[in-house]
Parts: structure tokens; sequence; C-alpha cells
């Protein structure tokens, strides 16, 4: 249905045929009606276009700076479905390779993690410098007296950057800079990690597991759906973890961003001494707000807090108070989420509970048990989401689907809800009087559908 492979020797992204375009643009028709068809939750042909147009092109998360503290340090990544060593290299610069040896495509390294200078391919014993250049081979004198050092390293990301911490990578040459593909999402980066020098960092690993959906089920649920929680996880206010779970929509609203960025905003939560950002003393007390400017710090001061966000096209965030047991102690728990495609019906979910490096230890721990108890990988949130995401790659491979039906996405529209712009709002982007909307998961969507429609 699609010719989204690449053109032959162009190293250009392929073009789509006409039935995709068409397509793109039937998306796009019915987004403005708040309709969407199943069939972007399971179709090879749009997978393969996300690949191309979407994972190739775009500004991808893929680690945490705490990950790689030292040089010589490696992690491995994904962007999209390509594996990469993300590594310190030994001048202290953040490099993404593609861990597939340039000599016969072999993963050049096969750990998860570790620290070393060189990585030498197990096949024929290529070695490259951890910074991605050839430095040699077995009996190079013999074998390759002539080759051009220089030509054959590993292959490398063009464009490496971090934002309060975030390293994302970008695989375009032709890329816009990171922070003007954030813009306005940098505000809201600073006000949940950059409230003191030492920032967070990375609980361990990250914890990964494969979810039977399709991954822009994640992404959109993270952008903007706060209505779900009264229902799906239901069972959470039943065992009364969650003391009033109408609150979840009730009192939540929505910031939307240029570029399919947004986020799910929450009023203070907690009384006093609980402050900014819902942390107890002893962690607001290690805080320091003037590295924040006037706007910042009068939305940290009025008790906002970013509950959830997605950064197009697949990091999400998760923060909020919480405790492993009724009644316990409200740990502000914080999970960077991404949603990595694994084929168009099934993703792998990488989850990186985050602590602050200057709070006490044990707040940290309690913040790391409520993290894992929400959105681990038996976490009591988690398991309620993937349940539901499941129907995706149902309805998006069924013929009887395919035929005429649409998904709703009209909370919001044309009167439909009590959703309106928030007066005198002191932060950048669009925010809602409410969360009864889907302005931010149709957003998310129309910068999907121009992704792919784009050349
Ligand atoms: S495949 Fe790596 S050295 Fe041959
Ligand atoms: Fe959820």
């Amino acid at each position: 249905m699609v010719a989204a492979d690449r053109q032959a020797g162009t190293g250009g992204y392929g073009s789509l045929n006409g039935t995709m375009q068409a397509f793109l643009s039937e998306v796009q028709k019915d987004l403005a009606q708040g309709m969407l068809s199943p069939r972007v939750l399971n179709d090879p042909d749009i997978h393969r276009a996300e690949l191309d147009r979407i994972f190739t092109k775009c500004w991808v998360f893929v680690g945490h700076v705490s990950e790689i503290p030292s040089p010589g340090d490696y992690v491995l990544r994904y962007v999209g479905e390509d594996q990469f060593i993300l590594a310190r290299d030994e001048q202290g610069e953040i490099q993404l390779l593609l861990n597939n040896c340039v000599h016969r495509a072999s993963p050049v390294c096969r750990a998860e993690k570790g620290n070393t200078s060189h990585f030498r391919c197990p096949y024929h014993g290529w070695i490259y410098k951890n910074s991605g250049e050839w430095n040699g081979a077995p009996h190079r004198a013999k074998a390759y007296r002539t080759i051009d050092t220089a030509r054959w390293g590993l292959r490398k990301a063009p464009h490496v950057d971090s934002y309060q911490g975030l390293i994302f990578a970008c695989l375009d040459p032709d890329a816009v800079p990171l922070r003007e593909y954030l813009g306005d999402m940098c505000w809201y980066l600073d006000v949940i990690f950059g409230l003191n020098e030492q920032g967070m960092r990375a609980a361990g690993d990250p914890h990964r597991w494969i979810v039977p959906a399709n991954w822009k089920s994640g992404a959109e649920n993270f952008v903007g759906d706060a209505y779900h929680v009264q229902s799906a996880h239901s069972s959470l206010g039943d065992i009364g973890l969650i003391p009033d779970n109408s609150k979840s929509v009730t009192e939540t609203f929505h910031i939307a961003l240029e570029g399919g960025h947004g986020l799910i905003a929450i009023p203070k939560a907690l009384p006093e001494p609980f402050g900014v950002g819902n942390y107890p003393p002893e962690v607001t007390s290690t805080f320091d707000l003037d590295r924040l400017d006037d706007d910042q710090r009068a939305f940290l001061e009025s008790g906002y807090g970013v509950v959830g966000f997605t950064i197009f096209p697949n990091l999400s965030l998760f923060q909020a108070p919480g405790s492993t047991e009724v009644g316990g102690f409200p740990a502000v728990n914080t999970s960077l989420r991404q949603w990595q495609p694994r084929g168009p019906e099934q993703f792998e979910l990488w989850n990186w509970p985050m602590v602050w490096n200057s709070a006490p230890p044990e707040f940290n721990q309690a913040s790391y048990d409520a993290a894992v108890f929400s959105f681990g990988p038996s976490g009591v949130f988690e398991q309620d989401d993937t349940v539901v995401w499941r129907g995706g790659p149902m309805v998006g491979r069924s013929a009887f689907a395919r035929q005429d039906m649409k998904l709703n996405f009209q909370m919001g529209l044309d009167g439909m809800s009590d959703y309106e712009p928030r007066p005198d709002w002191m932060g950048p982007g669009e925010a809602s009087t409410s969360a009864f909307g889907e302005r931010n998961q149709r957003r998310w969507w129309q910068r999907w559908s121009e992704a792919l429609a784009s050349s």
C-alpha cells in the first residue's frame, strides 16, 4: 500500500504512495471533526512509515545523563527499532553509535551497560573507539594496509544533545536544534527537573517489558487522558489508595504546546507542611527556586504540578504523590516512560524512576517504592492501562472495522463539554479550565499525521 522504502542511493526517506497520502489526508479531516480511523493502531505500512519519517527525523529520548556519568560509560538504547550504544567518550562527549559493525553488521556491543574505551566486534575483531572511530583490526598490516580509517567508523547519530539531564538524539542531519524542537516544553522541564543544581538521577536501570498494544496508545494517553483514571483505575479508589478518584478528572487540566507536545497539570494536592511540587520540607529545603524565572516560581508557589506529559513522539512522564499502602506517606514519585515500537501491534515499555540527588535517602526510597508500585512492570496503574490498550491492535487489523469505523475524539470540541481556555495562564502554551477535553490528544495525532505526510 505504501512505498515508504528508502530510495536506493539517495539516503532519503522514500516517498509515500497516493493511497497513503490519501489516508493521511482523511486522518487530518477526521481529526478536525474529532474522529480517527482505528487502522492507525495496527498497520504494517504505517509502522514502516513511522520508523522512516518519525523515528528517523524527530528528536528521540535515549537516556539520562546520570546513566553515563564517567568517560567510558555506556548503555544500549533504541531509536525506533534500531539499537544504539549511548556512550560517554574519553573526551567526555556523549555519542550515540549504531550498534552494528560496518564490516558485516554484527552487533559490536552485547552487554546492556558497562565501561570501556573501545568496542571490539566479536565476528572478525574490528575495533572501534567509544567515540565511534575505526581503531584497528586483526592482522591490520597484512589485511588492511590502505583502509580509509576515517570512513569506516561506527555510524553516529548526527545530533545528540540534552536538556535538564534528558538526552535526546536526532538521526536527521538537517534537524532543528533540540531546544527549538522542545520549544515551550523547556519551561515545564525546568519546573520539573531544574529545582536545584544537583538535579535528578535515574534510580537504577530502566525497567522494560513488552505490552501487546501499539506504542501510540501510551503516548496519547499521557499527553492528556485524565478522563480514564476514574474508570480504568477505579479499583484504586475502591481500595482507598486514591481517596477521591473523581478529582483525577475534575481538578486536572491540560496544557497544549506546539509540536505535538502536551501536559496534564494538577492544582496543589497536599496540605502544609508539604510545599512546592507536593514535596515535604526535607526535600523542598534543598530546592533553589532562584534558578527559575518569576512565572515559573509563580507556577510552583501556586501549588501547580505536572502529573503527566508527552514529548512527541514517544517520551512521557508521570509525577504525583503516592504510597505503597493505604494511608501511607505520600512520596512524590517521578517516572520517565518511553513507548518503544516493536512492530505495529506491540511495544516495549521502558520506565525510569527518578530521584533527587539532594533528597534524603529515606525519601528517595519511599519515592522509588511508590514509583514501582504504581507504574513498574506489575504496577497497579500499569496493569490497568496495558489491559485496555490491547484493543488498538485488535480493531486496527479488523477488516470489518476498517470499512468505516471511527474512534471518537470529540470531547472538548465545539461546546461539547466544560472545556474553556484558562484565563491569564502564567506559563507558555494553551491551558484549559478542565480535563474534559481531548484537544491534546487530537494535536498529538495531528502532529503524527503531519510527520508521516512530510517529505
Ligand atoms: S562483522 Fe565486525 S569485524 Fe566482521
Ligand atoms: Fe492510566
